[in-house]
């Protein structure tokens, strides 16, 4: 499968990896969930919560694709060779998907507090971060 979609791909001019261009989703949308969600938090900006929690949901929605091609490039790039990194960056994206389905669920946007479901936010953060950290280093050494 891998190689009939990049063998597409190089006959319509694309010879580039996939994943780096949709790893902006969840990457950008958990950066803009915890910036609204902190935001929140000053004086009227309260609404400000709703638009964090509209990040989480469209950064959930964007882990699938973004994993999805992640893969792609693993075995199209690196020959789908087990090593640390990509051990890693999968358990980080599960991690990540928990936390984000986790949050879609119990959060109430409408009452921001600072409580477990803010630590949740920051939380990701932390697993963003672990994801371009460990993607930087397979990338560029
Ligand atoms: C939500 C999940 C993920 C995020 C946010 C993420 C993020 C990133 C980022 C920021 C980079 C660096 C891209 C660049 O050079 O500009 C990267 C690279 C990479 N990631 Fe991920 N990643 C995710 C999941 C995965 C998974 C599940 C795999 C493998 C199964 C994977 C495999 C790779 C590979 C092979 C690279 C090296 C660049 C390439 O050939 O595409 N990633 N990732």
């Amino acid at each position: 499968m891998t190689e009939v979609i990049f063998e597409f791909l190089g006959k319509i001019g694309f010879v580039h990896p996939l994943h780096p261009a949709l790893t902006h989703i969840p990457m950008g949308m958990v950066m803009g969930a915890v910036t609204f969600r902190m935001a929140s938090f000053l004086p009227k900006l309260k609404m400000l919560a709703r638009t964090g929690y509209h990040c989480i949901i469209l950064g959930l929605l964007g882990i699938f694709p973004t994993a999805f091609s992640g893969y792609l490039d693993w075995q199209n790039t690196f020959g789908g060779e087990w090593e640390f990194l990509i051990i890693l960056k999968m358990v980080l994206a599960g991690i990540l998907l928990i936390v984000l389905t986790t949050i879609a669920i119990i959060d109430d946007p409408e009452q921001p507090k600072l409580d477990k479901r803010t630590l949740l936010y920051l939380l990701t953060i932390l697993l963003a971060i672990g994801l371009g950290f460990s993607g930087g280093q397979l990338q560029y050494g």
